[in-house]
């Protein structure tokens, strides 16, 4: 075993339009952190503190996403350990903040059990879906699968335990731009608030976007993405969940982002671009667009985190 080890998990964005539940991009400088120490006792959990959550997260280790995920590792290696979670994500935010927790949660625990990462990813994910049930009351794997593989994943079988996931490759210089309103929309809310069934029309509709979304990722072709990354099932439910979206969204694509949609379950919205520049321009843009809505926001300029979870030196 490894008796103390840190892990830091990247946010994500999921859905990226018409890849509702299965399409997922990790995003460079955002995360959590998790600190897990091998004490002595039964295999389980002890979710000694969480930093950067105001108060709100549940301290009971069975009802937090961060250890019901490293309990279900630490159970399957009999370890007992010791956690802490620093908050880095929002909560309820849609940057994969659950999924966050839950794979640095599992991925501490699998560390501190000895096990190196690469060993078993697909298994690992699973452990990290025990804590993505918990927060949302689904399996989707599109924010833990790219928070621990690291780049774009296409999760192909989601119904199957475990997903059957392939990682896509994005298109270079690729942008990001993340506005963060000050609002909250719990992830159950969101999904509870989309219809159980979909007329074929728009499901073909939205099966040929995906398809094209994904094959502008292999060519690099940018008039590809921006025709395809475009949904008419998720998005206008939510979009009414999110006070000012509409505006914010026309606004990106005003200022000329290559397409702009809500990330996961909302409230934070996406918009891509090719610059760095391009990128700050948009955030800008949809900033003051929620501004006038009456909605205080704060914006993020990012890539593509390659990377996915990974362990810290100690002393941070
Ligand atoms: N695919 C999930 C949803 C992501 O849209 O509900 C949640 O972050």
């Amino acid at each position: 075993v490894n008796p103390r080890v840190r892990v830091f998990c990247p946010a994500t964005v999921a859905n990226w339009g018409p890849g509702f539940d299965v399409l997922g991009v990790a995003v460079r400088g955002l995360g959590d952190q998790v600190l897990a120490e091998v004490v002595p006792g039964e295999p389980g959990v002890e979710l000694a503190a969480i930093r950067g959550d105001g108060g709100r997260l549940p301290r009971e280790p069975e009802r937090n996403t961060a250890s019901v995920a490293a309990a279900s590792v630490a159970r399957r290696f009999g370890i007992r350990l010791r956690l802490e979670l620093d908050k880095g994500l929002p909560l309820s935010s849609g940057l994969g903040s659950s999924a966050a927790s839950s794979v640095a949660g599992a991925a501490a625990a699998w560390l501190a059990a000895g096990q190196p990462l690469e060993a078993d990813l697909a298994g690992l994910l699973e452990h990290a879906l025990d804590g993505e049930q918990l927060a949302s009351g689904a399996r989707h794997a599109d924010n833990a699968a790219p928070a621990l593989y690291g780049g774009a994943i296409l999760v192909h079988s989601p119904f199957e335990s475990p997903p059957g996931l392939k990682p896509l490759p994005l298109p270079p210089r690729l942008w990001m731009t993340l506005v963060l309103p000050e609002l909250e929309l719990d992830t159950k809310t969101a999904r509870q608030a989309l219809p159980q069934e979909i007329p074929l029309r728009e499901a073909v509709r939205g099966w040929g976007r995906l398809g094209g979304l994904i094959a502008a990722f292999y060519t690099g072709d940018l008039d590809l993405l921006s025709r395809c990354l475009v949904d008419d099932l998720v998005e206008p439910v939510r979009g009414r969940l999110i006070p000012g979206f509409a505006a914010v969204k026309a606004a990106a694509l005003q200022a000329g982002a290559l397409a702009c949609s809500i990330s996961g379950a909302g409230p934070a919205v996406f918009a891509l671009s090719q610059s760095q520049s391009a990128a700050q321009a948009l955030g800008q843009a949809m900033q003051r667009a929620w501004q006038e809505a009456g909605v205080a926001s704060r914006v993020v300029v990012t890539q593509p985190d390659r990377e996915g979870v990974r362990s810290l030196p100690l002393e941070l």
